[in-house]
């Protein structure tokens, strides 16, 4: 994604004194003397030159205490936290959050187009009827279900990180049956009956493990060994059925691909004995176990990983649970989630079905299974001429940590800065630890110029799944800083507890509230140097304007050149990129993170005047009139050099040599002059004085934007606000031959969300316009819940995007529980 900015941000001298100024007396005058001394040194045997200096700076971490070393994240939370299903790319992964981990993960032998496969990593191609979690809550219990043509897969997890004796660190059980419900291409019912899965485990530090097939009895471990950070451990299985079992002992580095060691293992003995088994053999120094059960189904086995020198208690190999006994924990850790879930959502208490409330589970416990942790180097695009002077293709970011939430299991299993701060929406209200354990480590790769990297490719498992080209970060690069949506609710309660001192809290609250205290005293430093990249790199030219920079403006096989950094892809922004643009989503964002750093800087008592006059300047609404409303229209627009003629034609490639044409491109043709004016282009784009509203509650300009809204010649569809208005000359066109529209027109649920929120803020401020607020809010909110329900049961996913028109299908990737799950709040009329 993003085309490769050729330029390195000039260094910049503002933020060096920035940062120079923080140090002591002492360290300034030493650090002024070792420049001098360095500079004269560097002057006379380098020859590095400010572009070199300028790449080093961009991949050093920015030099403020962590957030993610924070003491609240230290021993108990960081024990509680420690095992989970953090491999949210896999069907079933389990990892510690260590850097290199004891992994494990299931495996099954699947059937696409008549020929067997591995199932593993999550894929659309697999074309699964469905998968994801049933419930999940974050930390310690979950209950997933794989619908693979006639098969039904359950997987349990549960870890009680308090009854550690009895449970070991996790306990997987994991059932594989017929799918009653499932009915095949003849509309026979599935009679299957024959089936096979296998689980691994393997330790990433390539330690060896002991193998010992003995399947007698659980007594004896099936794998144990000793991991330098996690200890001593052991792993057992325990069949609850009858069926026929094998093994197979690999040597594998982290980087290998597991599911091809394991298919070609048993693709062996398919030649050889015309059984899809593995071979039960043992290689020397294996670090890598995998179990195979086969036989009639259901077919039903218990995992356990035991830790008896590690964490916690020693765990007898005679006190793991039995089966009616681990039946029994999981069906209270579901009944737990269920009365949890009610507290916190109360769909039952407001009427909700139960249909939707079970879509509403499914939606909160992907998001919450969809967290992963990552750990790797990100890789940082240098310019050509870098590369050619450096002799390296990219640069390598340090090395970090991420714990975060995923917008797509099978597609997008990996973070993503722009929709994190969406994801902590959701997440926030279900477990508060959970958010800032997250933002904490977002925050903790920011580098010295108070850049981020905004897609986190970090180790060989993610790095595997996304092609080369996509892999580079640029650091000019920015995206929308949305976790400022979660930091302004956090501080919002800070600043509500304190000043209601009377009201009762429990210790629980009061020990959270001053986690999040603390959270923000830390994080503080940092926000500030992001707030000011995007205030020094991203301004336009004129006070109070500011646009995505970094759009390619020399391309000609674009319809209109894209904007990846906005979030919003494709959406149409002026033809010819210039600086003379003004892009008011941006200006809008701008505007949210300069009145989340002044209150954050109230609370904490920090000087929060430069904050308070920016906010102040950016919420000023004829200022923000006369960069973006356009008059005529009644709408919000970007400014910029625009014309609307323009179109993609085919036209023929010739061979320069021959002469010969070969082939056919499609290329841009710009028919009329642009000229600077507004890009008249009604969507989403246009929406964001509203959604973060900054329009005045008794401006009659709040009635004409919440009027056009409801027209349905623009964006208002029974499914919800389309992304596009069908107006626009670009609506629903092709980008270039291959890009197929994506923000311009299907209805996509994270700005829906800041729809509803907005219109829920208008329709409790007092106004002329409340009571018209109060009623579109009323009905988006039952199009979109309902689509949504509607398509779950119709497809079994949740979705990316929903079509505008037609029936409202789900498209693209799926599952999509990312943003999309802010559904459940949607239904708990939480927005
Ligand atoms: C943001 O930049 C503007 C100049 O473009 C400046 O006036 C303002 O003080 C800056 N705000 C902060 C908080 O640094
Ligand atoms: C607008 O774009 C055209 C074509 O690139 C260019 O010739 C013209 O100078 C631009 N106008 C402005 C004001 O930037």
């Amino acid at each position: 994604m993003g085309k490769s900015s050729k330029r390195l941000p000039p260094r910049d001298r503002k933020k060096q004194t920035a940062d120079a100024s923080a140090m002591t007396g002492f360290l300034k005058y030493a650090l002024v003397a070792g420049l001098a001394v360095m500079a004269a040194f560097s002057f006379q045997l380098f020859t590095e030159d400010a572009e070199v200096r300028a790449l080093k700076r961009s991949v050093a971490p920015l030099q403020s205490p962590k957030v993610t070393e924070l003491d609240y994240f230290q021993e108990g939370y960081k024990d509680e936290m420690l095992w989970g299903t953090y491999r949210p790319g896999m069907y079933l992964g389990i990892r510690a959050r260590v850097p290199k981990s004891i992994i494990a993960g299931l495996m099954w032998l699947g059937i696409s187009k008549q020929m067997y496969r591995t199932r593993h990593e999550c894929e659309d191609s697999d074309e699964m009827s469905g998968y994801g979690w049933l419930r999940h809550d974050g930390v310690r219990f979950g209950r997933q279900e794989l619908l693979d043509e006639g098969y039904l897969i359950t997987t349990s997890f549960m870890k009680d990180p308090e009854d550690r004796g009895a449970f070991g660190e996790w306990a997987v059980r994991v059932t594989y049956d017929r799918n009653k419900d499932y009915i095949d291409i003849r509309g026979e019912q599935s009679h299957f009956n024959q089936g096979s899965f296998l689980f691994y485990i393997m330790d990433e530090t390539e330690a060896p493990l002991e193998i010992s097939p003995d399947f007698s009895s659980h007594d004896r471990p099936f794998a144990s060994g000793k991991h330098a950070q996690l200890g001593r451990w052991e792993f057992r299985t325990r069949q609850n059925t009858n069926g026929e079992v094998h093994f197979h002992g690999a040597r594998a580095k982290p980087e290998d691909d597991l599911t091809k060691i394991v298919r070609d293992n048993v693709g062996k003995q398919v030649i050889s004995q015309n059984k899809m088994i593995l071979d039960d053999v043992i290689e020397p120094g294996s670090n890598m176990a995998v179990f195979q059960v086969t036989g009639t189904v259901p077919l039903e086995v218990d995992f356990f990983f035991t830790s008896p020198g590690g964490g916690g208690t020693e765990t007898e190999a005679a006190s793991i649970p039995g089966k009616k006994r681990l039946t029994k924990r999981l069906q209270k850790a579901e009944a737990a989630f269920d009365e949890r879930f009610e507290e916190t959502f109360r769909l039952r208490e407001n009427g909700a079905s139960e249909g939707d409330i079970e879509v509403a589970k499914h939606a909160l416990s992907n998001m919450l299974g969809g967290m992963g942790y990552f750990y790797g180097r990100s890789r940082i695009a240098i310019s050509d001429a870098l590369k050619e002077r450096l002799k390296v293709p990219y640069y390598k970011y340090w090395p970090a940590a991420l714990f975060t939430a995923t917008p797509s299991r099978s597609f997008f299993p990996r973070g993503f800065l722009w929709d994190e701060g969406f994801h902590q929406l959701l997440i926030g209200r279900w477990d508060r630890r959970l958010t800032l354990d997250v933002m904490a480590h977002w925050l903790d790769l920011m580098n010295k110029d108070g850049w981020i990297p905004r897609e986190q490719i970090l180790g060989s498992e993610a790095r595997r799944r996304v092609p080369d080209q996509f892999v580079l970060q640029h650091t000019t690069n920015a995206n929308p800083p949305t976790l400022f949506m979660p930091l302004r609710e956090i501080a919002m309660r800070i600043a509500a507890a304190s000043s209601d001192a009377a009201a009762d809290v429990s210790d629980d609250e009061r020990a959270l509230l001053a986690a999040e205290k603390a959270f923000l005293v830390r994080s503080y430093p940092r926000l500030k140097v992001w707030f000011n990249w995007f205030n020094t790199t991203q301004v336009g030219k004129l006070p109070g304007s500011y646009y995505w920079h970094g759009r390619d403006a020399t391309t000609d096989r674009e319809l209109n050149p894209k904007t990846l950094t906005s979030g919003l892809d494709d959406y149409p922004r002026a033809s010819h990129p210039s600086d003379d643009e003004r892009h008011v989503d941006l200006r809008c964002w701008m505007a949210l993170a300069a009145e989340s750093m002044a209150l954050i800087g109230r609370i904490l008592g920090e000087p929060a005047d430069v904050y308070e006059e920016t906010a102040e300047h950016l919420s000023d609404f004829s200022l923000l009139n006369q960069l973006h409303l356009d008059e005529k229209s009644g709408n919000y627009y970007d400014f910029g050099n625009h014309t609307e003629k323009v179109e993609l034609v085919p036209s023929p490639v010739t061979d320069p040599s021959t002469g010969h044409m070969y082939g056919r491109q499609f290329v841009r043709v710009t028919h009329g002059k642009p000229r600077p004016r507004f890009v008249p282009h009604y969507g989403y784009n246009s929406l964001f004085p509203l959604l973060m509203r900054l329009i005045p509650p008794d401006s009659p300009i709040l009635e004409t934007q919440i009027d056009k809204l409801t027209d349905q010649h623009f964006l208002w569809t029974p499914f919800g606000l389309r992304s596009l208005a069908r107006s626009s000359s670009m609506y629903m066109k092709h980008n270039t031959e291959h890009d197929a529209p994506y923000w311009r027109g299907p209805v996509w649920i994270n700005l829906n969300y800041l729809a509803l929120a907005a219109l829920r803020h208008y329709g409790d401020a007092p106004g002329p316009y409340r009571e018209r607020a109060r009623e579109v809010h009323a009905e988006l909110r039952r199009n979109l819940v309902g689509n949504i329900v509607d398509q779950y049961y119709k497809s079994g996913y949740i979705w990316e995007q929903y079509k505008d028109s037609d029936e409202g299908d789900g498209t693209g990737s799926h599952p999509f529980t990312g943003w999309s799950a802010l559904v459940v709040l949607m239904m708990a009329d939480q927005a």
